[in-house]
């Protein structure tokens, strides 16, 4: 079924980011290989995506594989990689068609040329469409993603372009992935714990999180509806009272 964006209600996230965590213990848990748990997963990242569309959410952001996932045992990351080819081949046409453009974080350049070769694709053949942002963090670490800010703003300075008195955090945060979107509103965690990750450290300083103990591949509208109502129910204050939130209008403070 096309799932139609409609105009984003009050209180909707306009950014998701995810950590998609549980594949492995949901497979485990039926005695069958991860790989099986990864697939499973595949499934529930087209539910996410179709979810999103449906509520009007503009940026949606997986963590599909981290910096440090790369150190899993090789059966599993090659039952990934393929899984990832596989999911490009499948879903690129299809996202298109439904207004998803498609982008990549993270050192794409670790992964095999034909991967990078259809990472590249995807990007260009989804650039033009306007529903949503799918955002693929692949080989990404927020560490990483906060050193290659640094480096960048290095050479900047080195070139000329910059001075070092003028680096703030509009400087740095221009350097850093999803420069382009708005922060994540809400974050969400599958798998019962806790924890960032090493995930988007810089974007999420503001950003509501939401945890749950389902594990990825179980994953169902009702657990994200879940999400969105907790989160609309939030006070966000970024720093600043309830008092100060109900004089003035707080729409720009999530900028
Ligand atoms: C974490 O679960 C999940 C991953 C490392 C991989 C995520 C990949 C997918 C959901 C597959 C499809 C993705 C795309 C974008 C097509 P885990 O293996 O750490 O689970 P565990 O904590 O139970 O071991």
């Amino acid at each position: 079924m096309t799932a139609m964006p409609t105009t984003p209600a009050r209180n909707v996230p306009r950014h998701i980011a995810v950590i998609m965590d549980g594949n492995g213990r949901w497979a485990e848990r039926r005695r069958r290989p991860r790989a099986i748990g990864h697939r499973a997963g595949a499934r529930a990242v087209n539910l996410c995506i179709d979810f999103c569309l449906e509520h009007g959410v503009q940026a949606l952001t997986l963590f599909a594989f981290s910096s440090e996932n790369w150190g899993r045992p090789e059966e599993e990351v090659g039952a990934l990689m393929r899984l990832f080819l596989n999911a490009l081949d499948r879903e690129v046409d299809e996202l298109e068609r439904r207004g998803v453009r498609v982008r990549f974080i993270g050192e794409r350049g670790r992964f095999k040329q034909q991967l990078q070769q259809r990472m590249a694709a995807a990007e260009a053949q989804t650039a033009a469409a306007s529903h949503m942002t799918l955002v693929i963090a692949a080989s990404y670490g927020g560490r990483q993603d906060i050193a290659q800010a640094a480096r960048a703003l290095a050479m900047d300075v080195a070139a000329g372009i910059l001075r070092a008195e003028e680096i703030d955090e509009t400087a740095v945060a221009a350097r850093m992935a999803l420069a382009d979107l708005p922060p994540p509103d809400l974050f969400i965690r599958t798998g019962g714990d806790q924890r960032i990750s090493n995930f988007l450290l810089w974007q999420l300083a503001y950003t509501e999180l939401w945890f749950t103990d389902l594990l990825w591949p179980e994953l169902d509208t009702a657990t994200l509806q879940r999400a969105l109502d907790d989160f609309a129910s939030r006070e966000r204050r970024f720093g600043l009272t309830s008092a100060q939130l109900t004089d003035a209008n707080p729409e720009h403070l999530s900028a």
